[in-house]
């Protein structure tokens, strides 16, 4: 892919309180690409400037104080938006434009009608700060329940990804169907779904004892097997006899690996979710 080849254009970038360094080159407008070096983000509706006094004087007129979309989710000041890239085609792109900056391998989505952005934000006085996202496709022929996931990098490491990986996964419970991460995951991404794969089979198995087939734990998580699968094999939890496979439940080898997959995270507290299956 062509994008894998260039350097980096954007080195820094404003966003609400915070300067962020970038990570990675981003195909912004060329007039973005040369001589700036910074860009200056409006938090809410995303667009970008290039310079300080004109991200100063929009934020005067824009009347935004959240993602332009349907608040699916509150719980305490955490607060979950849907938008649909159709309906909200220019912030779906500038979206895209400021992922990129800090995802490797991925290729963008320029056709933000066919996705959804789940936007997370953290509310206070002055609005909902975004704090990261992931996007889904409207309809999948892969069954993937999610196409993107970043957290700002001031965000990351305090469970922000994992809420977001659960989040998605309650998305697809409430579809009825089982869902997978469009491949290729980047290493933060295949860490945090390691971590978060191996959380909710592990206490789900140490419940149940080996009393459970893939096909249950499947319909339980929505977690497709192919994934439950390989969690299993790469903690050698799986043993085959006789041509069948049985999945080893032993609570002290268990608990060996709930503790070397980290925190939970921020819960999803599923009662809070407001939502009904895009159409
Ligand atoms: N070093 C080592 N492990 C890390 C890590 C780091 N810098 N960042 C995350 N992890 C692992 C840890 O196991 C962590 O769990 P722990 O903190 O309990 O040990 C787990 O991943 C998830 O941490 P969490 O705080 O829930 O995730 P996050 O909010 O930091 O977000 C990503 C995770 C992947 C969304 C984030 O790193 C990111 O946005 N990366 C850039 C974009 C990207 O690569 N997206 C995935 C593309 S497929
Ligand atoms: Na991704």
């Amino acid at each position: 892919h062509e994008e894998f080849t260039k350097v980096k254009n954007i080195a820094k970038i404003e966003l609400g309180r915070y300067e962020i360094d970038t990570w990675y080159f981003s195909p912004f407008p060329p007039e973005y690409n040369d001589s700036v070096k910074q860009l200056y983000f409006c938090e809410f509706c995303l667009n970008f400037m290039k310079r300080k006094e004109q991200l100063q004087r929009h934020m005067r007129k824009c009347d935004l104080k959240h993602p332009p979309g349907d608040e699916i989710y509150r719980n305490g000041t955490l607060s979950m938006f849907e938008v649909d890239g159709k309906k909200n085609k220019v912030y779906g792109q500038n979206l895209c434009y400021l992922a990129k900056l800090f995802l490797d391998h991925k290729t963008l989505y320029y056709d933000v009608d066919l996705f959804l952005f789940y936007i997370l934000c953290e509310c206070d006085d002055r609005g909902c700060h975004m704090v990261g996202y992931f996007s889904k496709e409207k309809h999948s022929e892969e069954s993937y329940n999610l196409a993107c996931i970043l957290t700002l990098p001031p965000y990351q490491r305090k469970g922000y990804g994992k809420f977001l990986i659960a989040f998605s996964y309650e998305l697809s419970k409430k579809e009825g169907k089982v869902g997978t991460p469009e491949r290729p995951l980047s290493d933060l991404g295949l860490l945090s779904y390691r971590g978060y794969w191996t959380r909710v089979l592990l206490e789900i198995l140490k419940k149940h004892k080996s009393n459970i087939s893939i096909k249950e734990l499947s319909d339980m998580t929505a977690i497709k097997a192919d994934d439950i699968l390989s969690t299993l094999q790469s903690l050698d939890l799986i043993q085959y006899r006789k041509g069948q496979h049985a999945i080893c439940a032993d609570p002290k080898v268990l608990d060996r690996h709930l503790k070397a997959a980290g925190r939970g995270g921020l819960e999803v507290d599923v009662s809070k979710l407001i939502w009904t299956p895009y159409k």
